[in-house]
């Protein structure tokens, strides 16, 4: 089987719209000790060893962009040929943190992926409080179309899909490298962006995290739990916007061509432990 010019991609940073930007930067300096770096655009960058964000100041709470790092830019241009060949729709939104001749691309809901070569050099130096930027979730009203795009237009490969009695698709897990998914799509009443999720190395980082939390005064609002598609132990806690943010760890891993897994839409297949959170 041919991997697609996608293969491997990886997360490596997002851009949120926030209307609080004063409350959201110190909220991820002081919980996910990150270092801020206003950049010349108006935006703030907040980056750890292995997490980076970008919070853009703006009226409403929203996605920016969504930002994948290529391998090289040979692999890059191929990608960048391969979605011309397409028709992919190309909006003029570039990221600092790529380096030049990065893709942009609009998803059939019109939200923004970039796909580049990062200017500063990944490190596989872990944070005090390890936790690897590692996917996003994003919410969708049209899952067939948005499952359709990534899959056989950008090149995602699907490890789970999650289905109602009726064979609507209520989740979907994407990847682009081994790890079962860097994009979860969630079928809700808006397109929108859903959370974050950082990959730590182990379950005791799980704990490290939880008290680390604690001593912000922040609770957990989901977890310590396991879901069941991907199979990683995970708590939840949320950022001043109400931006969920989660701590995983264990996350299944597939081969390129192992076919997607399906699961049913009930609680069990987000949360083995218990209740799971549900998306209006
Ligand atoms: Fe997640």
């Amino acid at each position: 089987m041919t991997k697609p010019p996608l293969w491997p991609a990886h997360l490596h940073h997002f851009c949120l719209e926030t209307p609080q930007i004063n409350a959201v930067v110190p909220w991820y300096e002081t919980h996910l000790e990150m270092v801020p770096k206003r950049l010349d655009d108006g935006s703030v960058w907040l980056s750890g060893r292995q997490r980076n964000i970008v919070f853009w100041p703006s009226a409403d709470k929203g996605l920016g962009y969504v930002a994948y790092a290529l391998t090289d830019a040979s692999q890059l241009a191929r990608f960048d040929a391969e979605m011309r060949a397409k028709g992919v729709s190309r909006p003029d939104i570039q990221s600092s943190l790529f380096a030049d001749g990065q893709v942009a691309i609009a998803d059939t809901d019109g939200k923004c992926f970039i796909f580049g070569v990062p200017v500063k050099p990944e490190t596989d130096t872990l944070d005090r409080l390890p936790g690897r930027l590692q996917h996003l979730g994003i919410c969708t009203t049209d899952m067939d179309r948005l499952i359709d795009f990534f899959t056989r237009t950008v090149g995602f490969r699907a490890s789970d899909i999650v289905k109602n009695d009726d064979g609507a698709v209520s989740a979907c897990f994407l990847r682009s490298d081994r790890e079962h998914h860097d994009l979860a799509l969630f079928a809700a009443s808006s397109s929108r962006f859903d959370h974050q999720c950082y990959e730590t190395t182990c379950w005791n980082d799980i704990r490290d995290w939880g008290d680390h939390f604690a001593d912000q005064r922040t609770q957990i609002e989901w977890g310590a739990a396991r879901h069941g598609a991907g199979n990683n132990l995970f708590i939840f806690v949320r950022d001043p916007d109400g931006n969920p943010v989660e701590m995983s760890a264990e996350l299944e891993t597939r081969d390129f061509e192992s076919p997607p897994g399906e699961w049913k839409t009930e609680p069990r297949t987000l949360n083995l432990w218990g209740d799971a959170w549900t998306r209006d």
